[in-house]
């Protein structure tokens, strides 16, 4: 979600700076803490991809004025302009907005959150040699390029705590050989966490079914971005159906006439598994 209005990117993406913001994203996390889940915010700035419309016909910010070109372009398929490189002023302020947007995370009542680091966002675009060819202490280097991310980390930490903030980069830096994410990142320490996108759309209990090698409902990617819960909320969840299976034990009362389990049932379900 975006950190900031100078962060906005894509049409129809909520953000997380303003208090009416908060307030509706509060209902979405209770939501999840009733159903037992835990949710973290993922904070975007989108950086030179965006588009001069979002911003009243300004530039997006950048680090610098480089054209990303070969990006997608984030609006409609209008071509990406020229960024305007950031001042120093600008880096200090949005590092600002960061930390501010995870401080409103919290108040919203998100367990943690997450910078998003790939996408060729605004973090990313630092990070690359390509896109950042500032002559400042935010480029050249490879500390000094990825100042701009450690400031931010650095100014979240103020309002949550660090083992709450997750960092996500993406295999796009395999490209220049930066970065490789996979089950080796996972076995060579090089990561805590790997994402997966597709598999986790469509098939939402899918720890389970790695865990149990069960077969995956196959994506349809047809319908990802969708505006509806077509293939968001709407997969079979293979938990309930192996409730479904269970034999009924004694009288079966703790099965609803529905075939749903009660309570106790599932209790005894999860001990079962
Ligand atoms: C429909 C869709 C939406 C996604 N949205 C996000 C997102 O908002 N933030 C993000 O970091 N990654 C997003 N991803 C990327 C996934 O988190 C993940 O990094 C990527 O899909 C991994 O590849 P996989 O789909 O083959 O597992 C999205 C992926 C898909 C397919």
């Amino acid at each position: 979600m975006w950190i900031s209005r100078d962060a906005i990117g894509w049409h129809d993406i909520p953000g997380l700076f303003t208090d009416e913001q908060i307030a509706h994203w509060k209902q979405v996390t209770d939501a999840v803490h009733r159903s037992g889940g835990v949710i973290f915010a993922q904070l975007w700035h989108t950086g030179s991809p965006s588009y001069p419309d979002f911003f009243d016909g300004r530039p997006p910010l950048a680090p610098s004025a480089v054209n990303p070109r070969p990006l997608a372009p984030t609006s409609g398929r209008k071509a990406t302009v020229e960024p305007l490189a950031m001042s120093e002023h600008d880096t200090r302020q949005t590092v600002a907005d960061f930390a501010t947007a995870a401080r409103n995370a919290m108040r919203a009542g998100f367990d943690g959150v997450q910078l998003q680091v790939g996408f060729n966002y605004l973090i990313s675009q630092f990070l690359n040699p390509r896109t950042n060819v500032r002559t400042d202490r935010y480029g050249g280097s490879i500390e000094n390029r990825a100042r701009f991310l450690f400031e931010i980390i650095e100014a979240i930490g103020v309002h949550v705590d660090l083992r709450r903030v997750g960092v996500k980069a993406r295999p796009a830096w395999a490209e220049t050989g930066a970065f490789v994410a996979g089950s080796e990142s996972l076995a060579d320490d090089l990561a805590d966490l790997v994402a997966y996108g597709q598999a986790f759309i469509t098939n939402p209990d899918l720890p389970d079914r790695f865990a149990d090698h069960a077969p995956l409902n196959e994506p349809k990617p047809d319908l990802f971005y969708g505006r509806d819960a077509a293939d968001y909320a709407d997969f079979p969840q293979r938990e309930r159906e192996r409730t479904r299976g269970l034999p009924r034990g004694g009288d079966g009362s703790h099965w609803e006439e529905t075939g749903e389990p009660t309570a106790e049932a599932g209790r005894r379900h999860d001990s079962a598994w």
